[in-house]
């Protein structure tokens, strides 16, 4: 649990095992006020490629301040972010979408007027190469076989979320729990390397909850993305993780596997709202199985 910046990149002359995996996205000393407000203060973390990383905290910790600064919709007022070993502190989220970065919301983000299908497609746009200039031209340029390749690969997402029967459904009728698993598959459709999930699980009932866990597992095992889950669930956050931030007041006070994480004494204070914590804490009873990531 510390708060040494991780190097961008481990030595590559001797990948073995037991070689730590390579840091996809690194924050260095991130600080971010509004006027008198500290939203972050000094907060420094790197995420493993392939990992699944957690950031939890209470209500106005920072969590979703450092994913949007993760995300570029906030930049630092002090401090650096980097995504595969290059400076991105003063890109735009359009530019970090293109590199690999990509998020679901909060608050749902939906166009609520459009069908699922192509709120999906939205998510596609950047990787679409033909635009209005070359639209002129669809059946010259390539760009209906493009766009038959992407509604192919759509399909895929529809089918992985299991979101068939909705597919042309305005998106806005559509229950909370769907409405949230679209706003994922269109997050999904950018192919990020990197996905920041902002609560995906909020407001959600028990089986709603189970099947979002079982979808962010298998994006993060099958499809080998990165993923960073803000979420107020401890027990789903425990159970899914491989590692896990704690954010209090914007600073960081743990970091860890997440046995260690809830065996810590602060973060039993400060988060699970223990006052009478000894210092030299047991591990927690049960400690979550989870696969390393390599
Ligand atoms: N755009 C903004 N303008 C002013 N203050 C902001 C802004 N965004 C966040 N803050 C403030 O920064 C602090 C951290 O907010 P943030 O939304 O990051 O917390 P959070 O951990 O995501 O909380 P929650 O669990 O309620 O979603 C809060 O005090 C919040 O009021
Ligand atoms: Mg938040």
């Amino acid at each position: 649990m510390s708060g040494a910046p991780v190097a961008p990149h481990p030595g590559s002359a001797q990948k073995s095992p037991t070689t730590p995996a390579e840091t996809i996205f690194e924050a260095r000393g991130v600080n971010l006020r509004f006027g008198g407000v500290h939203a972050l203060t000094d907060v420094s973390f790197g995420i493993r490629k392939g990992e699944l990383f957690s950031i939890i905290g209470p209500n106005g910790a920072g969590k979703t301040s450092m994913v949007n600064c993760i995300s570029g919709r906030y930049r630092p007022t002090d401090g650096k972010v980097f995504f595969k070993g290059r400076d991105v502190t003063g890109t735009t989220p359009n530019h970090r979408a293109a590199l690999g970065i990509g998020r679901t919301f909060q608050n749902l983000a939906l166009f609520g007027h459009m069908s699922v299908l192509d709120n999906i497609m939205v998510g596609r746009h950047h990787l679409l190469k033909n635009n209005f200039l070359t639209g002129p031209l669809y059946w010259l340029t390539g760009a209906r076989k493009e766009e038959l390749a992407h509604r192919r690969e759509v399909e895929e997402i529809i089918d992985f979320l299991e979101i068939q029967h909705v597919r042309k459904a305005t998106a806005g009728t559509l229950s909370y729990g769907l409405r949230k698993r679209v706003e994922l598959a269109r997050a999904i459709a950018l192919k990020p390397d990197l996905i920041l999930l902002d609560e995906p699980m909020a407001g959600m009932n028990l089986e709603e909850k189970e099947d979002m866990a079982r979808y962010i597992v298998d994006l993060n095992e099958e499809f080998g993305m990165t993923v960073v889950m803000i979420e107020h669930d401890m027990g789903v956050v425990m159970d899914i993780s491989h590692r896990v931030m704690v954010l209090e007041f914007g600073k960081k006070i743990a970091e860890g596997k997440p046995e260690e994480v809830l065996a810590d004494p602060r973060v039993r204070r400060a988060y699970l709202g223990e006052d009478d914590v000894e210092d030299d804490v047991p591990s927690a009873s049960s400690p979550p199985a989870r696969k390393e990531v390599a």
